[in-house]
């Protein structure tokens, strides 16, 4: 009898405390703390100091049309305010909000559409960290430039410029002109007219999503534990032969293990000793591979074409931001 009752005394106390952590964490998400810092800097920066007592209310931008809800405001309170430039992360104003980010009305166009990322999650875990076959991992860095083609499907078009973008643009010239040997002569490529078969085609790579491409990819071969499509791409380009080994095989002739199968991609950034912040440029550029298809933008959201800019004109300069937060930074 004695025993039954310190079990049911267990259970119960053990129920109340689950009971209590859920109506705790609900009641505390991990955004109300920082609406309610956001508040404090804004009665400060406005000597309005009513507004310090603001409650905290969960936000959200629907965008039908996107088929996407984008939470990410709940955090990100500052982003549309000028006056919030030299607030530290999540608060700081986004950058370009005098520039081309006025073509792009955070209320019309969200974050996920550029940033991908999980728009309705409201814990930083989930929209940050990396979470495993995710299906947009959060883009950051150079690498939110691959997501400008989705509708901008011109700045593939010989001749059309996009300063906005200069890591799509400094890719464009490195597989057209500056590397040692055409990717053409081994991929396929629509958007480039290259048409070859020794290579995967990569006229969609973008548009994949993690799941797809992780089943066809080997990713035991990297370094990072980091598995996205980017960060396999990325550690491609270093060192083919490393990521795409082939398997090991005994050769009957001579008894000896060999691989088999390596693979024959050139080791581009080796040849042109490209840095780490190049490499993450050339990703975000073949990242910025679209298929339309797949896509899928609604006219509301499709840009006027750009003309092509004759020869001649000014050079661009490469964008010299570093890709997506460095691995250590970001929770796996
Ligand atoms: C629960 C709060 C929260 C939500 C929701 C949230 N963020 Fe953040 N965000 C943060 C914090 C805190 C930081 C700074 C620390 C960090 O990088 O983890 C940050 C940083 C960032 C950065 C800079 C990262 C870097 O490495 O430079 C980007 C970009 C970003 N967020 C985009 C988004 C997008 C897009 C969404 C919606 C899909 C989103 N955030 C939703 C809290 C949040
Ligand atoms: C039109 C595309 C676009 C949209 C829409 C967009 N962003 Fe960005 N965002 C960018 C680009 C481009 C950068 C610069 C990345 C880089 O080069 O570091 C950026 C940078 C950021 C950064 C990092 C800022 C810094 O100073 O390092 C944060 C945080 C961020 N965006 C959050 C958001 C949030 C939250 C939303 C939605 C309210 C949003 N973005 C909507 C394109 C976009
Ligand atoms: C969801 C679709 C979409 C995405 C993603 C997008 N844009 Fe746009 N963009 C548009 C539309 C539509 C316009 C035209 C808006 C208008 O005229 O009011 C535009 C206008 C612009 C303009 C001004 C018009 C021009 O051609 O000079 C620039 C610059 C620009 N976008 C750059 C970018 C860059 C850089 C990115 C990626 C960081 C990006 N856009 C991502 C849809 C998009
Ligand atoms: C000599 C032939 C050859 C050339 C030239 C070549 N590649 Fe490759 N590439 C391959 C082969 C074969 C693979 C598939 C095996 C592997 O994973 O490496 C590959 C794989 C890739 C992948 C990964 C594809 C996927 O499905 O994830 C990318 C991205 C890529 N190449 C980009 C490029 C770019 C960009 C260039 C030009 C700068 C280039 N390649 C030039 C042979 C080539």
């Amino acid at each position: 009898m004695l025993v039954k009752n310190v079990l049911f005394g267990f259970l119960s106390l053990t129920l109340l405390g689950l009971l209590g952590f859920v109506v705790y964490t609900q009641e505390n998400p991990e955004w109300k703390p920082y609406q309610r810092q956001y508040y404090r800097v804004l009665a400060e920066k406005t000597g309005d100091l009513k507004l310090a007592n603001t409650p905290p209310k969960l936000v959200q931008t629907w965008l039908p049309d996107l088929n996407r809800t984008d939470r990410c405001t709940n955090c990100h309170m500052g982003i549309a305010n000028p006056a919030f430039a030299d607030q530290p992360q999540p608060f700081k104003s986004h950058p370009f909000l005098d520039g081309y980010m006025k073509s792009h009305p955070f209320e019309k166009y969200g974050c996920t559409v550029c940033h991908d990322g999980d728009g309705q999650a409201t814990v930083v875990e989930k929209t940050h960290g990396i979470v495993h076959h995710l299906d947009r991992q959060l883009a950051t860095g150079v690498m939110v430039q691959s997501a400008c083609v989705r509708c901008h499907a011109d700045m593939h078009e010989p001749g059309v410029e996009y300063p906005e973008a200069p890591a799509i643009m400094w890719g464009k010239q490195f597989v057209t002109q500056t590397a040692f040997m055409k990717c053409g002569a081994c991929h396929a490529v629509k958007q480039y007219g290259w048409t070859a078969v020794l290579a995967p085609e990569l006229s969609g790579i973008g548009s994949r999503t993690e799941l797809s491409f992780y089943l066809v990819h080997e990713f035991q071969h990297m370094e990072s534990t980091i598995h996205t499509k980017a960060q396999w791409e990325f550690e491609h380009f270093k060192d083919p032969q490393k990521i795409t080994p082939g398997t090991k095989q005994v050769n009957k002739e001579t008894g000896q293990e060999e691989w088999v199968g390596r693979t024959i991609m050139p080791n581009f950034v080796a040849i042109h000793k490209l840095t780490d912040e190049q490499t993450w440029m050339l990703t975000a550029f073949v990242m910025s591979l679209r298929d339309p298809k797949i896509e899928k933008i609604p006219m509301a959201y499709t840009p006027p074409r750009r003309k092509p800019v004759l020869a001649g004109a000014a050079p661009l300069k490469p964008s010299g931001k570093a890709g997506p937060a460095p691995a250590a930074k970001r929770k796996t």
